[in-house]
């Protein structure tokens, strides 16, 4: 297992560019299984990662052949009748729960491993059961396997509403069901974020006739079969989001490249708020981090709202802003893994049911410390980057997951991170993939 020593209190300066969209990439590539034989995927912008690596062995057992060059991914159907997303890789990685959606909706029946709870959270899938199952299918659990089976698909009323609003993955596949279901599919209380728009903008060119995109009703026109097309992923807003936090910790000044600021608004209102200056281009954004950082009461919400999953990193600036902060999470009320550790290097806050009371403190110090999940990790970085002395972050596999050496990428600009091989004392932990 690698891990990261971090020597804190070096400013980030200079530009740094984004990769393409994690999220966004994973449910397309699973909308590869849509496709009829021979017919070819082509993404762009594909990010390097332990996710999409994972996803790729996922798809060949389900008959896709993955291609990968450089950033481009190639996916064709070569054989349509493999339909079972096995334990072992689901449990791994979540986002295999997005073949349920296009395995019964273009084959007739899924077996998807059931992805169980994880580190920042419960996370169940009821929503996307009962939207398929609204669909048609016949859905049942089996020796822990969604099984969902319908000779074809049929349009319907979905409504995705659940106690913590939409549900992303959840949209995804149901959207990816109805594409080729007889009729039309009214999807209400569709998620809004931009991975899911995208992923209806990709649909589309595919040949689906999806409307309503961006909005909270999607209405879904079925069509017989889909067709290849070429696709370019959109830049990551969480890693976008990530590096602005780490020149917001630092006091740095970096132009963060490849950005839809569109997708940002709440983040970059964040960062005003806090005291940083901000200069938004086309698609560029320059963050100036001040001398000391101001305090914010902190909501992460459903897109347009503030995303969960740059609450970890954004606490770690309100460590040591000047004054005390409140930080609320309404998506994963559980997800704050990270406090104890920010604690262990220094900082003052205590949780309180779903949210986490910050008093800034005026300096951290490097400590050990442990990364339980991936943004938790991205979080403990940013953490490191400003505090004083080495930080040890352990359990960066996590991080892998979900940023392409970031360590490289975050030293071009100031950084000192080292990756460090740990002989493994322990065996690695078992728990389910978060992302
Ligand atoms: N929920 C239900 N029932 C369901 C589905 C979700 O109650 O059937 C609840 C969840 O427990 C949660 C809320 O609804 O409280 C939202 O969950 P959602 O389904 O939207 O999350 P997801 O689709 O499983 C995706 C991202 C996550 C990100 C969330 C929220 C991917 C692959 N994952 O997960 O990303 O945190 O949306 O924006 O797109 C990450 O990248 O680190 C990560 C965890």
């Amino acid at each position: 297992m690698d891990k990261f020593i971090i020597h804190g209190g070096h400013r980030l300066r200079g530009s740094i560019r984004v990769n393409g969209s994690k999220n966004a990439a994973l449910p397309m590539m699973a909308a590869a299984l849509l496709l009829e034989r021979d017919e070819v995927l082509v993404l762009r912008n594909v990010p390097d990662l332990g996710d999409v690596r994972t996803m790729g062995t996922l798809l060949e057992r389900l008959g896709v052949r993955v291609e990968r060059e450089r950033a481009t991914l190639k996916l064709a159907v070569a054989d349509d009748t493999p339909v079972q997303a096995p334990y072992e890789i689901v449990k791994t990685m979540r986002a295999g729960i997005c073949t349920l959606g296009p395995l019964v909706g273009r084959r007739g029946e899924a077996h998807v491993s059931h992805p169980g709870g994880c580190a920042i959270g419960v996370r169940p899938v009821d929503l996307h059961v009962r939207g398929i199952a609204m669909l048609g299918a016949r859905v049942k659990t089996d020796h822990g396997y969604i099984v969902a089976t319908a000779k074809r698909l049929r349009g319907g009323t979905v409504y995705l509403g659940g106690a913590f609003g939409s549900t992303v993955t959840g949209t995804a596949n149901v959207l990816m069901a109805a594409v080729l279901a007889r009729g039309t599919t009214v999807i209400e209380y569709a998620a809004q974020e931009p991975e899911v728009q995208e992923l209806a903008n990709l649909l589309n060119a595919m040949g689906a006739r999806i409307e309503g995109i961006g909005s909270y009703r999607l209405v879904v026109h079925g069509v017989e079969r889909l067709r290849g097309t070429r696709w370019t992923v959109i830049p990551d807003r969480i890693e976008a989001g990530t590096f602005m936090a780490c020149a917001a910790v630092t006091a740095g000044d970096l132009l963060v490249e490849n950005v839809r600021a569109e997708h940002m608004t709440a983040v970059l209102e964040t960062l005003r708020e806090m005291g940083c200056g901000l200069e938004v281009g086309s698609f560029s954004v320059r963050v100036r981090g001040p001398r000391r950082l101001r305090p914010v009461d902190l909501n992460t919400l459903p897109f347009p709202g503030f995303p969960t999953d740059l609450q970890s990193q954004f606490m770690a600036c309100c460590c040591l802003a000047d004054g005390i902060s409140v930080v609320t999470e309404k998506i994963y009320p559980e997800r704050f893994s990270h406090l104890p550790e920010f604690c262990r290097m220094g900082a003052r806050g205590r949780k309180y049911e779903s949210a986490a009371i910050i008093s800034g403190v005026r300096e951290l110090h490097g400590a050990p410390v442990m990364a339980s999940d991936l943004r938790a990790g991205a979080g403990l970085v940013v953490a490191g980057l400003a505090a004083r002395g080495y930080t040890e972050v352990q359990r960066i596999y996590h991080l892998d997951r979900g940023y392409d050496h970031v360590e490289r990428r975050l030293n071009a600009v100031g950084a000192k991170i080292r990756r460090v091989a740990e002989k493994a004392k322990e065996a690695p932990v078992r728990e389910t993939g978060t992302g």
